[in-house]
């Protein structure tokens, strides 16, 4: 089956409170953005990248990716999802869309091969990277207008959600259009999927795949990107 990396670049960055947004800052020669796409592109299950950008982003043709023959560009929308929604709508339905976020750079072949691998049998709808919670969870409520325990949760059931995330690409589509229709909370593919009652993998990844998303998150990801693959 043909696999299409979808990348939602669109965001503006806030909360990095950096002068553009941040998938166009530099980590050693090349920008967050261009470490995303080129390491998408390297892994031999991954047949072109489609990145949905800004519409009025205008430093993505600076680069000299954005010339690469198996890359296209869409634009974006309001919302993350929003964006990936632009970019299903050129890809066939029976496409394998793999979602990862421009703003996670550091993820490792490694990674790809294990998500991959990993969604290939029928009882699973596709999967996410995810790596398991390792802090005590509290569940709070709020008392005399603070924030106190309510009770503690099980965490062996707890996981992060990274990206990539892998589905069929007219499953995914169909799920995101329903989800969002519906007003539900879609902070990534997996939630619509999961609103849409498919049966989603939860795939252990490497908590290095972070999403470079405040300020601190840029030396972190500088030093995951120099560690190359293990
Ligand atoms: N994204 C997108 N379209 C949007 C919003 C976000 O394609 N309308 C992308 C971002 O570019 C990023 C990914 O979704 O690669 C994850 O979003 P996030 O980390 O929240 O990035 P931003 O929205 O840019 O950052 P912030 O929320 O701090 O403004
Ligand atoms: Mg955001």
């Amino acid at each position: 089956p043909t696999i299409v990396a979808v990348v939602p670049a669109a965001g503006i960055g806030s909360r990095m409170q950096a002068d553009k947004p941040k998938q166009y800052l530099t980590i050693g020669n090349h920008t967050i953005l261009e470490h995303t796409l080129r390491a998408l592109n390297k892994h031999p299950a991954v047949s072109r990248v489609v990145v949905a950008l800004h519409p009025e982003d205008t430093y993505f043709p600076t680069l000299a990716i954005s010339q690469a023959p198996w890359l296209t560009a869409v634009a974006g929308g309001d919302s993350r999802a929003e964006s990936v929604q632009n970019a299903l709508h050129t890809l066939a339905a029976h496409e394998w869309a793999l979602v990862h976020d421009a703003a996670r750079p550091c993820i490792s072949q490694q990674d790809l091969s294990s998500l991959i691998d990993h969604i290939q049998q029928p009882a699973f709808n596709g999967g996410i990277l995810a790596t398991p919670v390792r802090d005590t969870m509290k569940r709070a409520q709020t008392k005399s207008g603070s924030p106190v325990v309510s009770h503690t949760e099980d965490r062996e059931n707890l996981w992060h959600a990274l990206t990539p995330q892998l589905f069929r690409a007219g499953e995914l589509l169909t799920a995101l259009n329903e989800a969002l229709e519906a007003g539900a909370n879609v902070t990534d593919e997996a939630s619509a999927m999961e609103f849409a009652g498919h049966t989603v993998r939860l795939v252990d990844g490497n908590p290095a795949n972070i999403k470079v998303t405040r300020p601190a998150d840029l030396p972190l990801a500088t030093f995951y990107l120099q560690q190359g693959e293990p």
